[in-house]
């Protein structure tokens, strides 16, 4: 369970970036290319945020590649994605070491193909010690699934649903909640994702289309995120006492 004020985020810059990386089908269908093309696009600009986290020291990226309600789709869209997804956990591995990326398949893996689960184990486990960016990119993840799965995990193990139980069995437990959500693609909504971590995330959304989110794109969110007065229910000296508090108050709760 992690408190509610990160000790590790400070004012300025967030620990933990998640990202709902929307318009990969518009962008393409503006160029008059197939869906898939977009999502081919968006694995660069995904790429090129791992690097942006890693220069600017933000510690935690998850990313929304797959969602629950994503077998939706066409049936052809949804197998280009499950292809996609191995050959980028395959393609993607060393230069994730190289990098310093360590990291974390979050989602349902039972009905994965055994395929996508041997690679992404084999990638994990590939990636493990490595320490300058957790990432987490969530496949077959649905902020509703997790908090069933978590409440499920305490039901069976007969312990008391508590919110600090609860929080600790949720498929992000290894990481503090996200400091800060973007979403990119002109929507404004959450879509099932990290709905309970993301209670006291500063959410940031943007019109650019995930394949042209740049640099430029990226810093924009962050100095949003710098002019923020984050309270988390609590009153501004409270929240300046707070911060200066050792070591974490953990007095804080939830209005
Ligand atoms: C939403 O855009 C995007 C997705 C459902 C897939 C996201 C996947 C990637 C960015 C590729 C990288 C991921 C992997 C495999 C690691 P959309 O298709 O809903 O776009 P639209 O709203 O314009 O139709």
């Amino acid at each position: 369970m992690h408190d509610l004020v990160n000790p590790e985020a400070s004012a300025a810059l967030p620990h933990h970036v998640a990202i709902v990386m929307d318009g990969n089908g518009r962008w393409a269908k503006q160029r008059f290319l197939p869906r898939v093309a977009g999502h081919k696009k968006g694995v660069d600009a995904l790429r090129r945020c791992i690097k942006l986290c890693s220069a600017r020291g933000v510690k935690v990226l998850s990313v929304f590649a797959f969602s629950s309600e994503n077998w939706r789709r066409p049936p052809d869209e949804v197998a280009y994605l499950m292809e996609l997804f191995t050959f980028v956990l395959r393609r993607e591995v060393p230069k994730m070491v190289a990098d310093g990326v360590q990291l974390h398949v979050v989602g349902e893996r039972e009905h994965l193909s055994d395929r996508i689960k041997a690679a992404l184990v084999r990638a994990e486990q590939a990636t493990a010690h490595c320490e300058r960016l957790v990432l987490n990119i969530c496949f077959n993840y649905g902020g509703r699934w997790d908090v069933v799965q978590a409440a499920n995990q305490l039901v069976q193990a007969q312990q008391p649903i508590t919110e600090a139980a609860l929080a600790s069995k949720l498929a992000l437990a290894h990481v503090p909640d996200p400091d800060l959500l973007i979403r990119t693609g002109a929507e404004h909504r959450l879509s099932n994702f990290l709905m309970w971590q993301c209670a006291y995330s500063e959410l940031y959304f943007s019109d650019v289309l995930w394949p042209d989110f740049d640099e430029a794109h990226f810093d924009q969110a962050l100095a949003s995120f710098a002019g923020r007065e984050r309270r988390f229910g609590m009153l501004p000296e409270q929240m300046a006492s707070a911060s200066t508090a050792s070591p974490t108050p953990n007095h804080l709760i939830p209005c």
